[in-house]
């Protein structure tokens, strides 16, 4: 699958992100809870360890994932050593209230006056992390935006209550170790909308969706039963049930791929995950073995 994603500068973004990383207390990780292990940046788990920084890990868009899964990710993720996570949704303030408290408790000898708590936030594009930082700001100092971009400079906010935070912008990008990953991340719309062909991604979600016991959520809103199908006859016969024709009466399935990708984007199946702790681990195996 020929992924264009960002490939930035890598040893300056990695050199940033450790100067940066030097002078914070707690990292704020922000993942998309859809896709918790697709959406990480290795790099960052790996600077964190070696800086010995404590890290929430914030399972964003937990209003389009499963509670269930996000529950087992959570669980997961908090078998790392100095790691907590809490599954938020950015646009919920209840949800942003609690990051705070979760943060101070990471590093609770800071937040004096002589030791202002100093906090990063990171994660890749489109995880919600503009959305997040306007949230604890009180104010807009993000751009929010759905189609991923880079931006490059590294800023720093005061927040209430003898805290800061920097915010990295630019310096996050998708890691692809997998070939799974690029379309996961396409899937969710982390990376761009031209970077991967639709309708190749429609068919990874639907077998997705099939391995991962979501077969119903499909036959509600679709009305056809997807068992036994594989993900290109999925998104045929969505094609068909929607009328995606093209002219002379032929199936048209780039709007076929649209209607599952937007469907899905937008929360339409219900709350969703589209891999799991076991299903991760499965997947890496299978691939060392290969
Ligand atoms: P980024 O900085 O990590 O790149 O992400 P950003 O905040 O720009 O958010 C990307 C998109 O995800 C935005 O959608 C934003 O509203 C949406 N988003 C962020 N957090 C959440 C969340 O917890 N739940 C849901 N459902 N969506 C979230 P957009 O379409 O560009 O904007 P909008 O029309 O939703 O405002």
């Amino acid at each position: 699958m020929p992924i264009q994603w960002f490939p930035g500068h890598m040893h300056a973004a990695r050199r940033k992100l450790e100067e940066t990383l030097a002078d914070v207390d707690v990292l704020i990780e922000v993942l998309d809870a859809r896709i918790p292990a697709a959406s990480r940046n290795p790099l960052l788990e790996t600077l964190r360890r070696s800086r010995q920084r404590p890290c929430l890990k914030l399972l964003n868009k937990a209003d389009l994932a499963d509670p269930a899964r996000t529950a087992e990710w959570i669980a997961a993720f908090e078998r790392e050593e100095g790691v907590r996570a809490l599954a938020v949704c950015a646009k919920n303030p209840a949800d942003v209230r609690r990051i705070l408290p979760a943060c101070e408790r990471l590093a609770p000898h800071r937040s004096e006056p002589t030791k202002p708590l100093r906090l990063m936030i990171a994660g890749i594009p489109n995880v919600g992390k503009s959305t997040l930082l306007n949230a604890l700001l009180g104010r807009k100092a993000a751009k929010v935006g759905d189609e991923p971009a880079v931006t490059k400079s590294v800023q720093r906010y005061d927040l209430p209550g003898l805290r800061s935070i920097t915010d990295t912008p630019g310096l996050m990008w998708p890691k692809i170790e997998f070939d799974a990953d690029g379309y996961l991340l396409a899937a969710c719309h982390a990376i761009g909308r031209n970077a991967v062909a639709e309708e190749e991604v429609a068919a990874f979600l639907a077998e997705t969706l099939l391995a991962q016991g979501y077969a119903d959520r499909l036959t509600a809103r679709y009305r056809f039963d997807p068992t036994g199908m594989n993900g290109d006859e999925i998104v045929e016969a969505i094609g068909e049930r929607r009328g995606c024709r093209r002219k002379g009466g032929e199936l048209d399935r780039e709007k076929a791929a649209n209607v599952l990708l937007q469907d899905f984007r937008e929360g339409k199946l219900g709350p969703l995950t589209l891999e799991t702790p076991a299903s991760r681990a499965a997947m890496i195996a299978a691939h060392e073995a290969a």
